[in-house]
């Protein structure tokens, strides 16, 4: 049965945890995924005390900060929620939500509470914040914003930049949506996206200036 203070303790709890994440998985990320969740859930009638708890707790150990390894996030959260005694049940459900969202590539999530936060995850690499997040993630791994000579064909480990990654990955996302209401966001977002693009390649060659 939905929970406000468990909620409530959730997010603080993640919050503290998150607060210095400087990679786009900071506390502001799990922020935005759990208010998109909540307006998806709604839309799509699904469990909305799984959603937030698992929106909340989502990316609470990214498998790409513990060698590839997607038990962790699950583990975490669940010492985490037994310390509020939460019931099993209730945990099994986020748990299988949190990995089924870590296992991205590639599978479709079985449970409606599983698709709506994928989705909210999804969109948080698209539009606006997900062009912000692109740069803050290319500047962490220390590449930069653009090389018209390396595309995602030529491009090496060493020589990669910031703008390969919309192609690999930020355009293909709206066609990869779970939701209806998924779907129509990320097509919006997607748009924006677009236009950005089409701005960038006129300014570096300046022909925005005619
Ligand atoms: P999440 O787990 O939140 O779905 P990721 O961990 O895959 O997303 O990535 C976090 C953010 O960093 C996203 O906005 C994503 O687009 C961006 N990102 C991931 N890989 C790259 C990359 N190789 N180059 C640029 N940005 C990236
Ligand atoms: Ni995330």
């Amino acid at each position: 049965m939905y929970d406000k203070d468990i909620i409530q303790k959730t997010a603080e709890y993640v919050k503290n945890k998150m607060m210095n994440e400087s990679t786009g998985h900071d506390w502001w990320h799990v922020y935005r995924v759990w208010k998109a969740a909540k307006i998806i859930a709604e839309k799509e009638d699904a469990d909305m005390f799984v959603v937030e708890l698992s929106a909340l707790l989502h990316d609470i150990a990214d498998h790409k900060f513990h060698n590839d390894d997607h038990s962790v996030g699950p583990r975490v959260a669940t010492e985490f929620l037994e310390s509020l005694d939460v019931d099993s049940d209730l945990i099994n459900k986020v748990c299988d939500v949190i990995s089924s969202v870590s296992f991205s590539k590639g599978l479709v999530p079985k449970t409606i509470e599983a698709k709506v936060v994928q989705d909210a995850d999804r969109l948080d690499a698209l539009g606006a914040i997900g062009i912000a997040r692109c740069f803050s993630y290319s500047g962490y791994v220390k590449r930069g914003i653009y090389d018209p000579t390396v595309n995602l064909d030529n491009r090496t480990k060493e020589k990669d930049h910031a703008i390969n990654h919309f192609y690999e990955k930020l355009l293909l996302l709206k066609d990869k949506m779970n939701t209806e209401f998924g779907k129509k966001m990320a097509e919006q977002r997607h748009e924006f996206i677009e236009q950005y693009l089409k701005q960038f390649y006129l300014e570096w060659e300046g022909k925005d200036l005619f």
